[in-house]
Formats: C-alpha cells, sequence, structure tokens
C-alpha cells in the first residue's frame, strides 16, 4: 500500500466512525464501537499504528500524524457520544418516576388523643340525659375560680388547690367550677342543665398529676332536685361510661361550694371490686367530687334558693382515661408518644 492510499483510507476510516456514532443508541452499542476502535487487542487504531512498518520511511512521519489526528477525533467521539447518553438515560429515569405496578402507599391516619375520645365520650353520655355543653376562658379571676363559690378570702380551702398566679391578679383556673358560676349568672331563669369540659391548671406534679389536666363539670338546678337525683344521675352516667356492673359509693367529703359534698368511688374495674395492686387492695377508686349546690352559691349567683336547688359534680378525665387503659403514669398521656397514642382507640 502507497503512503498516500493509506493516508486515503484513514480519511475513509474517520467517515466509517463517523457515521458510527450516528447510529449509536445505548450503552452497549459505544462499548461495541470503542472495542472495536480502541480496543486493546483488535482495535483499529492499534492495527493502523501496527501498519507503520509497511510505509515507505520518507512518509511515515505524515502517516503518523494522520493516525494520530484519527486517534484523537475517535478517542473525543467517544468521550461525547457517553456523555450525551448518559444525559439522555438520567432525563429518561426522571420523567419516568411514575411506577404504576407499584402497590399502593397506605394513608397514615391519626387518631384522637385517649383524652380528647373520652371526653366526647362523657359529652355524649350527657347529652342523652338533656345535658348542653357550656364553655368558660382558662384565665380566670379570683371571683369566678374562689370568691363566688364561697372560697372566703382567707379560707384554706383556697391553699388546696395549688393556683397558679398573674401578676395581675388573674390566675389560670384551678377547677371547671367557675363555668358553673359564669352558666348561673348568664341563664336567666332554671332549669339548667350543663356539663363543662376543658382543661385546669394546678401546681401539683407527680405521677398522679400534671400541673395541666383535663375535668367535666356538670350542674343542674330544677325546683325538687335532691341528693338522690344526684346519685341516680351520676350511676348512670358511669354505668355507661365503665360496665352495668360497676358500683358507685358516695363517701362524705368538703367543698366549700357545695352542701352536702361528697367524693364518689367506683368499684375497682381490673378486679371488679376484689382487691388488686391497682386500687391498693382497697377493692374501689376515686373518680369524683360533687354535691347540692350551697345556697350560698346560688344566691350569690341570682337563682333563688327557696325556690330552686341543684347539685354539681367535677370529673377529672385523664383520670378515667388511665383507669380505662390502665395507663400508669398521667405523663404519658401528654407525652405524646405515637406508640403509646396509636394503640389507644375506642
Ligand atoms: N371543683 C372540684 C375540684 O376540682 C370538684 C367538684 C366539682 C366538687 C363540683 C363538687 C362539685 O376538686
Amino acid at each position: 500500500m502507497t503512503a498516500t492510499s493509506a493516508i486515503d483510507h484513514l480519511e475513509e476510516l474517520a467517515e466509517q466512525f463517523r457515521r458510527q456514532v450516528s447510529e449509536v443508541t445505548d450503552r452497549q452499542g459505544w462499548e461495541a464501537l470503542r472495542l472495536q476502535w480502541v480496543g486493546r487487542k483488535q482495535g483499529r487504531l492499534r492495527d493502523l499504528m501496527g501498519r507503520m512498518k509497511d510505509i515507505p520511511a520518507d512518509a511515515r512521519r505524515t502517516y503518523g500524524q494522520a493516525v494520530n489526528r484519527l486517534k484523537v477525533d475517535v478517542e473525543s467521539g467517544l468521550q461525547a457520544l457517553e456523555e450525551s447518553l448518559a444525559t439522555a438515560s438520567e432525563a429518561e429515569a426522571q420523567s419516568d418516576v411514575l411506577d404504576i405496578t407499584l402497590p399502593g402507599r397506605r394513608p397514615q391516619l391519626g387518631t384522637l388523643h385517649p383524652v380528647t375520645q373520652v371526653m366526647r365520650e362523657i359529652e355524649s353520655i350527657f347529652a342523652e340525659l338533656g345535658y348542653s355543653v357550656a364553655e368558660g376562658p382558662e384565665i380566670e379571676d379570683d371571683y369566678h375560680n374562689f370568691e363566688a363559690l364561697n372560697f372566703p378570702l382567707d379560707h384554706p380551702a383556697r391553699e388546696t388547690q395549688d393556683t397558679f398566679f398573674f401578676d395581675n391578679g388573674m390566675l389560670l383556673r384551678t377547677h371547671t367550677s367557675p363555668v358553673q358560676v359564669r352558666t348561673m349568672l348568664e341563664r336567666s331563669a332554671p332549669p339548667i342543665r350543663v356539663i363543662c369540659p376543658g382543661r385546669v391548671f394546678r401546681n401539683d406534679n407527680d405521677l398522679r398529676h400534671s400541673p395541666m389536666f383535663h375535668q367535666v363539670e356538670g350542674l343542674a338546678i330544677g325546683e325538687g332536685l335532691s341528693l338522690g337525683d344526684l346519685k341516680g344521675t351520676l350511676e348512670a352516667f358511669i354505668q355507661r361510661l365503665f360496665s352495668a356492673d360497676t358500683g358507685v359509693r358516695l363517701r362524705p367529703s368538703f367543698f366549700p361550694f357545695t352542701e352536702p359534698s361528697a367524693e364518689v368511688d367506683i368499684t375497682c374495674p381490673f378486679c371488679s371490686g376484689n382487691g388488686c395492686a391497682v386500687c391498693s387492695n382497697t377493692g374501689w377508686m376515686e373518680i369524683l367530687g360533687c354535691g347540692m349546690v350551697d345556697p350560698r352559691v346560688l344566691s350569690g349567683c341570682g337563682i333563688d334558693p327557696d325556690r330552686y336547688s341543684g347539685y354539681a359534680f367535677g370529673l377529672g378525665i385523664d383520670r378515667v382515661a388511665m383507669i380505662r387503659y390502665g395507663i400508669p403514669n398521667i405523663r404519658l398521656l401528654f407525652d405524646n408518644d405515637e406508640r403509646l397514642l396509636r394503640q389507644i382507640r375506642v
């Protein structure tokens, strides 16, 4: 082969390479092309270099330069092709994110907080007994939280309430009883039948007490209401909330705003009253405070105590949730650990 025809042949090869490049559509085609041209063993360029010895000595330099040019072209052509294939496959991958054969993802449904669940249940039981829901502010004044409820200024009963005060004399309500006062002041005349659920606050913190907790207040005012009505209402409510065979007993107690006052125990739902660790072997659990509304409270709220009487009760909702779900520490209710919350569904 003459030097000229060998160089012409290189031109043809360059043209052939360009054609092949334009036909490659994937990585496999690229790899085949690379092996064909620059493969170590049978690559064409290696072959062309090997022919150097057949070229007349005076033309070797020109031939060598031409082969080198071809080599540079082939290498840069392969690199450019590799890059454009990579960009194309990335774009394709991105446009292909919707795989309709994948199984669907289950939506994660939240649950109502156990305290909310119990609260709603209590509301619906009392709704059936003819009670409506009343609400009041969490930031209260001394009058509604204490004075109107017959806690005189220096009365030791105030101390039992562990009150959080603000600098301006306002306070965080220590119970839902101020809503009794607000309801009586607002309603022009009995009959009144309300429950008042809500947050209350006391400076108290241990396994059974949290500085924020929940109560439901109940208030009924009418003509001729007696302690028997109170007991009957509470029994009906408690047996709906727990079970029909739950025992209920009233123990004499003291609250400034009720007379007489009582604390209500139920038979322990864990041992049905036989005695166990949860009820400290007594068979009973205290769940609420109640009493007949003190005539002084009635008249202070503009209701004639000679004509009307009434009863009130206050129940700890968190306590019911703890008893109901066997939660030993009240703080577990407010840590909001999903592992606990997810287990509790009514
Ligand atoms: N408010 C009282 C308390 O928090 C409970 C109570 C309510 C007692 C209504 C009697 C009547 O301790």
